[in-house]
């Protein structure tokens, strides 16, 4: 089983502020719709709960120490190991691991692909994505674009698989 992460980072590696997104990005939004459709994804509570409840088409596996925490539809578990564990039972072609940083933090060493946005600009934040080690990750894909009226930053698309 393929272990993805997928985000979307700026230059200066934040991915969010008071746990919400800081850009406008519908070009990212449609991507990361479209690579984690059909999918099994993994995330912390907090990422969860920035979200206006699960996302359509996925299932989700949502990490936190609370062991009274429920939300419907979703698997809630205790930990990353078991996080894991849920999506091999499954027979699962590939896993995705969609943050936040707490998470991405502590699944940057276990994963085998990622799939990062780079959101070609700097912004303030308080939730950042770790430094991409170019020893263990190896760059295999980028499709760049520049800003467009619906997107006000350059941004690519851009695929690692571990060396
Ligand atoms: N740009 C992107 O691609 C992207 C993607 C996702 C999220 N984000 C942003 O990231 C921010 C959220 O990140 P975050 O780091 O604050 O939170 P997070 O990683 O989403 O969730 C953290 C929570 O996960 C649980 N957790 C973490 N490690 C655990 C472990 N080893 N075992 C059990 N539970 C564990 C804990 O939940 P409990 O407290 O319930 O125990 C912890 O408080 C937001 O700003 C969000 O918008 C950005």
């Amino acid at each position: 089983m393929i272990k993805s992460i997928i985000a979307a980072k700026s230059d200066n590696n934040v991915i969010g502020k008071d746990n919400d997104l800081v850009w406008h990005m519908p070009a990212d939004l449609k991507f990361f719709k479209n690579t984690t459709k059909g999918h099994y994804v993994i995330m912390g509570r907090k990422t969860f709960e920035s979200m206006n409840g699960p996302l359509p088409n996925r299932t989700h596996i949502i990490i936190t120490r609370k062991l009274d925490y429920e939300a419907e539809g979703c698997f809630v578990v205790e930990s990353i190991e078991a996080a894991f564990k849920i999506a091999e039972e499954k027979l699962l072609d590939e896993v995705f691991i969609l943050g936040g940083a707490e998470i991405y933090r502590q699944t940057i060493d276990k994963a085998d692909k990622m799939y990062i946005t780079e959101i070609q600009s700097t912004f303030e934040g308080d939730a950042f994505f770790p430094e991409i080690d170019k020893s263990y990750w190896n760059e295999v894909k980028r499709e760049a674009h520049e800003a467009d009226e619906k997107n006000p930053h350059p941004y690519a698309f851009v695929e690692y698989l571990k060396r």
